[in-house]
């Protein structure tokens, strides 16, 4: 196996990655940096953010870091860390400037200042925007500012599988270029996992099919515990049947929501703030309205509800909602200009990942952080705020950016582990070489159709209990898969094969850690406990790996400034 060396490897190349691969170029330039991406860099599922990035930029107005603190916290059901969503909050705003200094077109006001729209949970218009399109314009942005580097390599189609870690410390990865079929390994001397989410775990999602939890996973496989990963996040509007997402900045702008009798719902829920409400609270009422018959028929049992925009007018939506139309008119046949859009809850985020310290430090491995949605930091607690994911990525790619080239810079390399790299190149042959008589297609198929049923807005227990005997049982189909195409290049068998056994990982992850939190808590809503349970459940979640599945401890929340109080919008 070929060995490239660096000193900081970043793997991911969302906002997240992108954010570090900059800030960790600008801290030092007399070391190599490594950006790996599994696609090429601007097909990363942060593109497809589109609504906002939170920060609080306008004093004057009323807002404050404080306040974007306090909506962060109530927004979190609690159980966000709070020294974390303080160092979020009062970062924020400097990256918005930040990122208008590097060239943005954030949207304006009319007097040029940075508009701001309103989003659910926020009690201030807080979401800087770019149209629509807000993540695609962030990624660009930082992608052409970091093309600037020249002490940047990026690695577009590389799918890294395997960590290297040996006695707590990192040494780099192993990564197959999908392109030529060749292994390698990256020597490194510091490491960012910044891969997203798990949203894969579910069929009807908003994310790419590429967004299949592998940074999560891997560091699960190596060990490191996963934080939190009970807690889904079920967006309100996915626009029926693909699941696309139609912006939050559609309520923003002031969008309502209807059931079949034409009744803005959200008045029976949510009084105060209506549409505006957390997205844990709207995709339960929308869920209630569902199931008490009040919404309308949808294809293949995705019933609906409408999302109205036509009182916007055609201005309003050209201008601000110019992508929710496009979407709108190709993959529902809808219009929102002449017709309310069919939407539903849809997975959207996951709160949990990979166990940080405030600093998006792995804490058992030197030379390791992780940042962006595959980290839980945690700032979003049970439940996050829409516009704080993309935030989160910019502050938390800076951190770990800078903090990753000060430690690579003022260490050695350690001498790699060749045990470890001839186990990796092991593994991917012996996954080529799997003949048995099931399909990892079907099996993904089966884990997402588990999880979209069992694992939803609303769980019980016994549903919880049948997702996790039917994913152990997925686990040992798996154990036969076929991997058909042998070829080496740009090998999708082999690649969704790899895929697929990181998601029956995590799935079990989500569902056990389900299973056992006995509460109802921002978006783990059981059926079974209703209610909030600070006495006993005002705590994270650990997972850690062990051959028969996941093993789970506990560690307390910190909590700073605010004590846990009912949570009423
Ligand atoms: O609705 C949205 O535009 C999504 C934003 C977010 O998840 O933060």
């Amino acid at each position: 196996m070929d060995v490239l060396q660096y000193d900081v490897v970043i793997l991911g190349s969302g906002l997240a990655g992108l954010r570090a691969a900059v800030e960790a170029a600008r801290t030092r330039t007399d070391i190599r940096i490594a950006l790996v991406s599994k696609v090429q860099v601007m097909r990363s599922h942060s593109v497809c953010a589109e609504g906002g990035t939170g920060a609080a930029l306008r004093p004057e107005e009323g807002d404050s870091p404080l306040l974007h603190a306090w909506d962060t916290v109530k927004g979190s059901d609690f159980l966000a860390d709070q020294d974390a969503v303080f160092r979020f909050v009062e970062m924020m705003p400097q990256e918005i400037l930040q990122l208008e200094h590097w060239g943005i077109p954030w949207s304006r006001r009319p007097d040029g200042r940075i508009n701001q729209r309103p989003f659910g949970g926020h009690s201030f218009p807080r979401a800087v925007f770019a149209s629509d399109k807000t993540g695609f314009f962030e990624m660009q942005t930082l992608y052409d500012t970091l093309l600037q580097y020249e002490h940047v390599d990026i690695f577009n189609e590389w799918f890294v599988f395997k960590l290297l870690i040996r006695d707590g410390r990192f040494q780099g990865v192993v990564a197959w270029e999908l392109a030529t079929g060749k292994l390698y390994a990256i020597h490194a001397r510091a490491g960012i996992i910044a891969t997203g989410g798990a949203g894969r775990l579910y069929a009807f999602t908003t994310f790419s099919h590429i967004v299949t939890g592998d940074g999560i996973a891997m560091a699960y496989r190596e060990g490191l515990p996963l934080k939190d990963m009970e807690f889904m996040q079920f967006h309100p509007t996915g626009i029926v049947p693909s699941g696309i997402l139609v912006t939050e900045g559609a309520r923003g702008e002031g969008g309502y929501l209807l059931n079949s009798k034409g009744e803005r719902f959200m008045d029976r829920y949510a009084p105060e703030r209506m549409e505006l409400a957390p997205r844990d609270v709207v995709s339960r009422a929308e869920m209630t309205e569902i199931l008490e018959g009040r919404g309308f028929k949808g294809p293949n049992g995705l019933d609906y509800v409408h999302l109205d925009l036509r009182h916007l007018g055609a201005d309003r939506i050209n201008e601000r909602l110019g992508l929710v139309r496009e979407v709108s008119i190709k993959f529902a046949g809808v219009d929102p200009i002449e017709a309310p859009i069919p939407v539903r809850p849809v997975q959207h985020y996951t709160m949990g990942g990979i166990h940080v310290d405030i600093d998006g430090k792995v804490p058992s491995v030197e030379g390791l952080w992780a940042a962006g949605e595959a980290a839980c930091v945690s700032i979003h607690g049970a439940n996050r705020l829409g516009s704080n994911s993309t935030a989160e990525c910019l502050v938390w790619g800076r951190i770990t950016g800078e903090l990753a080239a000060r430690f690579a810079a003022s260490t050695k390399h350690d001498t790699l582990d060749q045990e470890a790299l001839k186990k990796a190149q092991a593994y991917l042959q012996s996954m080529l070489d799997r003949k048995g008589n099931e399909s990892p297609y079907a099996i993904k198929h089966e884990l997402q159709r588990t999880m979209d049923r069992f694992v939803g807005v609303f769980r019980t227990g016994d549903e919880l209990e049948e997702a996790v005997r039917i994913i152990r049982e997925l686990r040992k189909r798996y154990e036969n898969i076929r991997v058909v195409d042998t070829s080496r290049v740009y090998n999708q068998d082999l690649q969704t094969a790899i895929e697929t056994g990181f998601l029956l990982d995590l799935g079990l992850v989500v569902a056990e850690g389900a299973l056992r939190r006995t509460e109802s808590r921002g978006a783990h809503a059981r059926r079974d406990y209703p209610e909030r349970d600070d006495e006993n459940w005002l705590k994270h979640t650990l997972a850690t790996w062990t051959p028969e599945g996941p093993e789970f401890s506990y560690i307390p929340v910190t909590i700073t400034y605010w004590k846990p109080v009912e949570r009423k919008y």
